[in-house]
């Protein structure tokens, strides 16, 4: 089945990495020469996604003119021919889905937000990429989305994407009892919120990209705000769907990074610098001399 619609949610407050997120939305921060929401409606288009919802709140209209024409600055591009692959860059953004805006008006958690995508998805099965999660892959490997659609295709549940992460990862995300379906592949039979260190289940957690259907709306009602945050948290809308038996993992192929953490900033910019065809070289040549000095 063709999945093509994505919703990416965006609303949150960033306030791990504030200041830097005050007036620029983590969404919007840089990796190298593009904000990292960019790699994630790149991933999008690249997994054969056209239709994709990014969740905004009033300070994020940023977002909007970053995938828009921006006709001075094209123009003034337009006058240098040695320009013409700036002007392609800035030109193209625009053109890699048709992206839709909802304002999420009250920050009340991931889940919440999601609810707000129900009428642009109707009732087709898509994809969510939570909007500070960056998962790059090597050349020659699918992007994450299309790695979890082929699962959600071959197996005919809903799909999210896992990592094994260390346990102080695992207590700020989530944790998954899971047993093995097939290579990479598990079936969920229970997440637990940010779980304290004795409750948990496996090192297996959720990073930022989840194949659904619509049913999971009513899940996500039923889950009751988190009694301190006040948050309704997706993770425990899909545990009480796992509890049906219509859940796996599948434990991608790819690098992830946290933009709404300062150190996974820092570690996506570096991996993205290396990896760069105009200054990965000369990057690479700077960290090994920056590395002698430690
Ligand atoms: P996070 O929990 O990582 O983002 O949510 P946050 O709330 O901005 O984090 P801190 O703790 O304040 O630093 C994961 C994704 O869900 C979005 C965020 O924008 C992020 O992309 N989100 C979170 C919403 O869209 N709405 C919310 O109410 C919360």
């Amino acid at each position: 089945m063709k999945i093509t619609k994505a919703v990416i949610p965006a609303a949150g407050l960033g306030t791990r990495v504030l200041p830097a997120s005050k007036a620029v939305p983590k969404e919007m921060l840089n990796i190298v020469d593009k904000p990292a929401i960019q790699y994630l409606v790149e991933e999008c288009a690249l997994s054969g996604i056209t239709d994709i919802l990014i969740i905004t709140n009033r300070n994020k209209s940023v977002i909007e003119d970053h995938f828009d024409y921006a006709y001075e600055l094209e123009d003034n591009l337009k006058r240098d021919a040695k320009k013409a692959g700036l002007l392609n860059s800035v030109h193209s953004v625009a053109d890699l889905a048709n992206i839709y805006y909802i304002r999420q008006k009250e920050t009340k958690g991931l889940g919440h937000a999601i609810l707000t995508a129900e009428n642009f998805v109707g009732s087709e099965p898509f994809a969510i990429l939570y909007g500070d999660d960056i998962i790059l892959t090597d050349e020659g490997v699918k992007p994450v989305t299309a790695q979890l659609i082929d699962a959600f295709n071959a197996y005919g549940k809903c799909v999210c994407g896992v990592k094994e992460c260390s346990e102080e990862q695992v207590m700020k995300y989530c944790t998954l009892d899971v047993t093995k379906m097939g290579e990479n592949v598990y079936d969920v039979h229970k997440i637990i919120e940010k779980p304290k260190r004795e409750n948990i289940l496996s090192r297996f957690s959720i990073l930022g990209r989840n194949i659904v259907t619509p049913d999971v709306f009513d899940f996500i009602r039923k889950t009751k705000p988190n009694e301190t945050s006040g948050e309704i948290y997706f993770s425990e809308a899909l545990s009480s769907y796992a509890e049906t038996d219509k859940l796996c993992a599948v434990d991608f192929i790819g690098k992830r990074f946290d933009m709404g953490d300062k150190l996974g900033i820092l570690q996506a910019n570096c991996e993205a610098a290396l990896r760069h065809p105009e200054i990965g070289g000369r990057f690479a040549q700077y960290i090994k001399e920056l590395a002698k000095t430690l």
